[in-house]
């Protein structure tokens, strides 16, 4: 089943767009009628994107860098956006909390933590009438992480759920509202090594009342649901194939 929004004379900034997660969307979000502008770093892979009709722009963009995040918002006024924002930008640590760095622990806070508030701030000034905001959290965010040690991230994605509940809270009198959603176990770069193991699939099938991890097509509901419910805010939508049910 295919499931579509009529998302025409929408803009949409998505962030995290050159691979895994962030790409998907900016396709979903364009293939809906939204115009797209599609931030990170790896500003080729943006261009393909553009190429392929799934973004209208391609904007550099290290989210950590307040004068990108500038020029990611100004992108999006100049199509007469934003209206919807996705924060997929992030990434995951690994080791021993009590072996890993702070310095470590505050990048990683930084980019998936910070950045999302800096993002989601700088856009909600433009967003004259209103708009969806869709954060990106973890069923990390939601409980530990075990056996794989993950402070940082568990902290990070911890942060944006309850980011989530208060930016909602205190936007909804402007009509933005503010979304998360905890996504499973999804193939992209981040889990790319764990989804070539076969002992990593076993663990994760095990663990998913589901039996199985996610496809990126099963986050297209919840994507577009988010970016056009006029009356949900604040919430964190879990797809994860009942991993947080247990
Ligand atoms: N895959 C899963 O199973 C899963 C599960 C739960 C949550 N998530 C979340 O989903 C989001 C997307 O992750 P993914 O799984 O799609 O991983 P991914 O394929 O590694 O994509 C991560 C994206 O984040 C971007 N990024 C990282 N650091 C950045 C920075 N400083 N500035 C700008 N962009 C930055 C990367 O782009 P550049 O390197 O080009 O900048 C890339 O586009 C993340 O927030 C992740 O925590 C994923």
């Amino acid at each position: 089943m295919t499931i579509t929004a009529d998302l025409g004379g929408r803009v949409a900034i998505v962030t995290g767009a050159s691979s895994g997660l962030g790409r998907h969307f900016c396709s979903v979000l364009s293939g809906n009628g939204a115009q797209v502008v599609a931030a990170a770093r790896r500003i080729d892979r943006l261009e393909h994107l553009v190429a392929d009709g799934a973004a209208a722009r391609a904007v550099e963009c290290d989210v950590t860098n307040d004068g990108d995040v500038g020029a990611l918002v100004a992108a999006a006024v100049e199509l007469g956006g934003p209206h919807i924002v996705v924060n997929a930008a992030g990434f995951g640590d690994e080791g021993d909390a009590l072996e890993v760095s702070v310095d470590e622990f505050r990048r990683t806070l930084d980019v998936d933590l910070t950045a999302t508030f800096a993002v989601s701030q700088a856009a909600a000034k433009e967003m004259g009438s209103g708009g969806a905001i869709i954060n990106i959290a973890s069923i990390l965010g939601l409980g530990a992480s075990w056996p794989v040690k993950q402070a940082a991230y568990c902290a990070a994605k911890g942060g944006v759920i309850n980011l989530t509940r208060q930016l909602g809270a205190e936007w909804a009198g402007r009509d933005i509202r503010v979304n998360a959603i905890a996504p499973g176990w999804f193939p992209s770069e981040i889990t790319e090594e764990m989804f070539e193991n076969e002992k990593s699939l076993a663990w994760i099938r095990r663990n998913t009342p589901m039996r199985r991890p996610g496809r990126l097509d099963e986050l297209d509901g919840a994507l577009l649901l988010l970016a056009t419910s006029t009356f949900i805010t604040g919430q964190v939508l879990a797809v994860d194939g009942g991993w947080s049910a247990r």
